[in-house]
């Protein structure tokens, strides 16, 4: 427990402009975190938050675990920042080197920026230019999905199919179409793990590169499981599809794990539990387990070796990089993350919670408002009946009486998403589904 309570009341929040956020309600009702430890914030007001949402489904090992406080702490000391260009420093060669051991295949090479965000413009980025320096330059154009979400750059954005991230910000990114969302409450309401029926949506890509020529296609862009769009959960045998057809045309084929990475899924990616190897791989969040900001993306040897060979010597290969690509701070974090996922056998321990975790989510079939549960790993979306002309406005009335009631949960449109730290106890998860049941029953 935190001594001094902060008065939120008397501080100015007025300068901050704050990401994703109704800035004026907040202020006017301001929610502040002030300490964190496992499963639990504390509030401004002294109480006990459950964490059902890992932060912001990043902190997989639960909150301010010691090991990798004290590896932050430590590099800190030792050296805050290294030239991130024409320069090394160890952790960055051993971080990447334990984090492609977690890979399939030949997975095995790994760019580092600093967000999610970033992640994804490196992957485009890197798609066309592997395809120019394969003597295909007419390769340009990407095929993202409806409802996908790949954080906010433009590029980002333009592969992404959620419509208020995209209207407000002009013509994006030319050369870009989108698949259909593989979203039918008729045909999948209410499965448990995969929907059985939807894999020929999959096949829309097909059409869409007929339309384009193959020629002139760079790479697909997919979340294995979409989150950010309310919890999606892939069709059986969809991502497999999707690779094949990216294999007739030689396209290449991202998949986006910033969420479904680090044991999300019970498994180290999504790649692993689903059978499907892409050609890049896109990883922030539970990277470092949200203690630094940092992502990566993990690439094929046959991109990084067209690279190496495609490219003058002395030249530098990818003209690409951020100040903090491989910080140390965020490499110490992100060691000693791998060391406690490890020693905690994490990634097994949401796979054995699985299957506990789904009956607990789907109990809540029948409450007031409820039209579908979804879920997956340590995942649930469960999506409620929007108000007549006020779409999110019962998801976040049910957000804030979960708060009030000791539970921090995530509200996307209508839909409640949740995906704990990995941590969590059979208990809390019942609490966690009890008071979303609870609040249910009070809201109109
Ligand atoms: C699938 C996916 N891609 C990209 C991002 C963007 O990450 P960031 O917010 O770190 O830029 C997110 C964030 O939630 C995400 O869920």
């Amino acid at each position: 427990m935190i001594k001094n309570a902060i008065d939120v009341k008397t501080n100015n929040l007025d300068s901050y402009w704050m990401p994703f956020t109704n800035n004026r309600s907040f202020k006017a009702n301001p929610r502040m975190l002030v300490a964190a430890k496992g499963m639990y914030y504390t509030s401004h007001d002294n109480r006990q938050i459950l964490d059902g949402v890992a932060g912001l489904w990043c902190v997989n090992a639960g909150h301010c675990r010691k090991k990798i406080v004290e590896a932050v702490q430590d590099q800190v000391s030792k050296m805050d920042y290294s030239m991130a260009f024409q320069m090394g420093h160890p952790s960055e060669f051993e971080f990447a080197a334990r984090l492609t051991a977690l890979m399939p295949n030949d997975l095995n090479h790994v760019f580092f920026a600093n967000s999610g965000s970033e992640a994804v413009d490196t992957a485009l980025k890197i798609a066309i230019a592997y395809h120019r320096l394969t003597g295909q330059a007419s390769r340009t154009r990407f095929v993202g999905r409806e409802k996908g979400y790949h954080g906010v750059g433009f590029g980002g954005i333009s592969v992404g199919g959620m419509v208020n991230n995209r209207k407000f910000f002009g013509p994006l990114l030319a050369g870009v179409d989108h698949l259909p969302a593989t979203y039918d409450l008729e045909k999948n309401a209410f499965s448990k793990g995969q929907p059985a029926w939807g894999s020929n949506w999959a096949d829309e890509l097909e059409r869409i590169v007929s339309l384009h020529d193959a020629s002139t296609v760079a790479a697909v862009i997919v979340e294995p499981v979409s989150g950010s769009a309310g919890v999606i959960v892939p069709p059986v045998g969809y991502l497999k599809r999707l690779r094949e057809i990216c294999d007739k045309h030689g396209i290449l084929l991202i998949f986006d794990e910033v969420i479904t990475g680090f044991g999300r899924l019970g498994k180290p990616f999504a790649t692993e539990y689903f059978d499907v190897v892409p050609d890049m791989i896109t990883s922030a969040k539970g990277l470092t387990n949200g203690t630094v900001p940092m992502s990566a993306v993990f690439v094929k040897s046959e991109i990084y070796d067209t690279f190496m060979e495609g490219s003058g010597e002395g030249a530098i290969e990818l003209f690409h990089g951020y100040t903090y690509s491989g910080h140390p701070l965020a490499c110490a974090a992100g060691l000693a993350t791998l060391d406690v996922y490890n020693e905690d056998d994490l990634f097994n321990r949401a796979l054995s919670m699985s299957e506990y975790w789904e009956n607990v989510a789907h109990s809540l079939k029948g409450y007031p408002f409820v039209k579908d549960i979804r879920n997956i790993g340590l995942i649930a979306g469960v999506e409620l009946e929007s108000r007549h002309n006020m779409p999110g406005a019962r998801a976040n009335e049910v957000f804030a009486l979960c708060y009030d009631a000791g539970v921090l949960v995530r509200v996307t449109g209508d839909t409640i998403a949740l995906s704990p730290p990995l941590i969590i106890e059979k208990d809390e998860i019942n609490r966690l589904f009890e008071t979303i049941g609870n609040v249910l029953k009070k809201v109109e």
